[in-house]
């Protein structure tokens, strides 16, 4: 939410009630702002305002950033028919303006950043900003040297005219390494694994541009991101 912002989107975005709702309760008297009485519902609110709906003040939480676990089956989006979203695993107030900073397929599981700053999030996902991520790839066949170096140089996409850019890619076992990429591409990793004649079938993200998945968060587990997290990002 960014202020000033009309009072009704204020008190719906901070209690969680409908605006056709809010609208009403403000022309019945409901909102006080600063200790005023304010039937308008188009009246600004700063962000310092003090606003209260039915004799309990509203408060508007801030900017927040948080880390989840993302377990399989879980869609990277605000709403979807036929699946259930990461957002349904955040028991949090005032998710409306909430946003994935880097999507997951349904079938990848780890770290996923969620926040409602989106100039934070914006460092992260804009192709400018070259920022890495980290994967955990288990493969199908198993890996050969050649295709490992290709995968370093940069491999041909399909319906992509330009090649990946430099990848590091670290070999783990037979059928297992660890990728690290700068792009985000639709299905990078998966079609990347696909043009050395290969085929993902686990794919796991550890890290997003220096933000390391917390180990102490089982899958479909969350936390807000520290201080020092949230300005890996903004330090860059
Ligand atoms: N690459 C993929 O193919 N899938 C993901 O979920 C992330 C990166």
């Amino acid at each position: 939410m960014k202020f000033p912002c009309r009072l009704d989107k204020f008190v719906s975005h901070t209690s969680e009630l409908p605006r056709s709702k809010v609208k009403i309760g403000i022309k019945k008297g409901l909102a006080v702002v600063n200790g005023e009485q304010v039937s308008k519902a188009d009246h600004t609110i700063q962000q310092s305002d003090t606003v209260e709906w039915e004799g309990v003040q509203l408060v508007y939480l801030g900017k927040r950033y948080y880390m989840l676990n993302k377990p399989t089956g879980y869609v990277c989006a605000n709403q979807d028919d036929l699946h259930p979203t990461v957002f349904e695993l955040l028991d949090e107030p005032n998710l409306k303006d909430f946003h994935v900073a880097g999507r997951l397929d349904l079938d990848t599981t780890g770290l996923v950043l969620i926040t409602n700053d989106g100039d934070w999030s914006h460092q992260i996902t804009s192709p400018k900003k070259q920022k890495y991520k980290t994967y955990l790839v288990e493969t199908q066949e198993a890996l050969s040297e050649e295709a490992l170096e290709q995968l370093r140089q940069g491999v041909a996409l399909h319906n992509e005219k330009n090649l990946t850019q430099p990848a590091i890619a670290e070999q783990l076992d037979k059928y297992a390494l660890r990728l690290s990429i700068c792009e985000g591409k639709y299905h990078q990793v998966k079609r990347m694994l696909a043009a050395v004649g290969n085929k993902v079938v686990e794919l796991h993200r550890e890290n997003v541009a220096g933000i390391e998945l917390d180990s102490q968060l089982a899958a479909g587990e969350y936390r807000l991101l520290t201080e020092d997290e949230v300005n890996i990002i903004n330090a860059r």
